[in-house]
């Protein structure tokens, strides 16, 4: 548990006050509030950026159809020619729909290992029979139907920006995709960075789909280039260099960021530092909390991304939480929780609402100044329908047959990204209704 206390105690100078809550709500809250959504450990720092040492394996995807439970996946289809209404997704409930999540095979789209949890022996598969019901009357949210997204974006290149949470949804959208429509890898980094920077091609349709791994949105060197430095530099002012330098050719962005600025970093304009957050005080940077940098590095990615007058759709999501709840993340009972939470069970952790509610005012903000523009601004809001997934993460099957010598007293645990497939894929199935939706 140690590694959990080793970032700074909350100080009140420490933060700069969002708009929407005066610095004092953060004090008054317990610290474990904290511990529900954010991380604060180096040693959980493997979790978020990493690679397990694994094989490598061949690019190259067979047709993932073997996989595929065709009785539930394919019936309900979305309507011709675009959604029919505006929905709003984000408040609903899981409900058991056996087989919905069961749609492709994670060891055939070359998913990260440590979230292929059917490869790495978890035993049960529950998890797999939930879909999202919208609580808006008249809003279903339809399967995701990888023709419907493919044909709404012919010709498109999608990018996902962000961090390993937008590659747990990257990955499950070319799975989803792959499931029925075979890819083409374009473009794969080696080594470390394999599963950090990729582009498949859908040549069916024209469609391109990339991830670029890029957790603060904008330039970041140090802790996020190598773990033996102790803190991130970050950029505020400069889009990260891999997806600025592709803009140009972007149709639709899908940006994902937040736990790392939770986690902190010390923050630069031009070669200034402006302040810092979790930074060893005797370094004497203003603390800036997180708030003001997480809406800064948003806005400069929707600045780079609305440059050129390219129309584009940028899609910003919310954040989605992790389910430690408290427990050590190398404890073998983490997150083994095997149904998802009912409504009212669970209450959306404050500072989950906080990152939320600036992600929502970033995309307020960034559709007021570019009305009438090329620019489109959506909201993909994943954060109710994530935090009620207690159930849907790797939890010790990040890592492979875990307890094949008995069950250890320390094993890390995955308690926050999402089994593929699993709960993750949902965001899809929401990022495909919006992406129909009418200007
Ligand atoms: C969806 O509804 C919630 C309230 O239920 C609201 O806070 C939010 O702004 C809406 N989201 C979108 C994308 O309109
Ligand atoms: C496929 O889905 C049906 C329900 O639609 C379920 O009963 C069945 O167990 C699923 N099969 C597999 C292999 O997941
Ligand atoms: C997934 O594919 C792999 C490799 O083709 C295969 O070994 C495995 O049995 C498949 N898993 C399932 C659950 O079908
Ligand atoms: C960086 O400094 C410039 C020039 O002073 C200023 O216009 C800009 O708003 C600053 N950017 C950030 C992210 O603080
Ligand atoms: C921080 O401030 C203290 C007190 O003013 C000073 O002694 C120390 O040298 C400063 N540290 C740095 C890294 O500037």
């Amino acid at each position: 548990m140690g590694a959990y206390q080793y970032r700074q105690p909350l100080d009140r100078h420490n933060l700069k006050p969002s708009r929407k809550n005066p610095a004092g709500c953060f004090l008054s809250k317990p610290v474990c509030a904290w511990l529900a959504c954010a991380f604060f450990s180096l040693a959980l720092f493997h979790l978020l950026c990493c690679s397990p040492a694994g094989s490598q394996r061949a690019a190259a995807f067979s047709p993932l159809l073997s996989y595929i439970n065709n009785t539930y996946s394919f019936v309900s289809s979305v309507p011709a020619g675009g959604a029919a209404k505006s929905c709003n997704y984000s408040e609903g409930q899981w409900v058991w729909a056996p087989g919905h999540a069961r749609r492709y095979n994670a060891t055939q789209c070359n998913v990260k290992e440590s979230h292929d949890c059917i490869r790495n022996g978890r035993p049960d598969t529950g998890y797999l029979d939930w879909r999202w019901q919208p609580s808006a009357a008249g809003c279903p949210l339809p399967a995701f139907d990888s023709r419907a997204f493919l044909s709404a974006l012919r010709g498109k290149h999608v990018a996902i920006i962000g961090d390993s949470m937008a590659r747990n949804q990257a990955q499950s959208l070319v799975c989803l995709l792959g499931a029925a429509f075979p890819p083409h890898l374009l473009h794969r980094d080696e080594g470390q960075q394999r599963h950090n920077f990729w582009r498949y091609a859908f040549p069916a349709y024209d469609v391109k789909v990339s991830f670029y791994w890029n957790p603060f949105l904008v330039r970041a060197t140090g802790k996020a280039e190598d773990e033996s430095i102790p803190y991130n530099h970050v950029h505020l002012d400069q889009p990260g260099d891999r997806w600025a330098a592709d803009a140009d050719t972007i149709d639709v962005a899908v940006l994902a960021a937040g736990h790392w600025l939770l986690n902190g970093a010390i923050y630069y304009n031009g070669s200034a530092v402006v302040g810092a957050h979790n930074a060893p005080p005797e370094l004497n940077y203003t603390g800036v909390g997180y708030a003001w940098p997480l809406r800064t590095v948003y806005r400069t990615a929707v600045e780079r991304l609305s440059s050129g007058g390219r129309p584009r759709t940028l899609v910003l999501a919310t954040f989605s939480p992790a389910h430690f709840d408290g427990s050590p993340f190398d404890s073998p009972t983490a997150c083994t929780k095997m149904e998802p939470y009912r409504e009212g069970e669970k209450e959306l952790a404050w500072i989950c609402r906080e990152v939320r509610d600036i992600v929502y005012d970033e995309a307020a903000e960034a559709a007021r100044s570019r009305a009438g523009g090329a620019t489109r601004i959506e909201v993909l809001d994943v954060t109710k329908l994530a935090t009620m997934r207690p159930d849907g993460h790797p939890g010790v099957y990040m890592n492979r047959d875990p307890f094949k010598h008995g069950v250890p007293d320390r094993i890390f645990s995955d308690c926050l990204h999402f089994c593929l497939p699993g709960p993750v894929d949902t965001f899809n199935e929401i990022l495909l209704q919006i992406l129909r939706k009418r200007r």
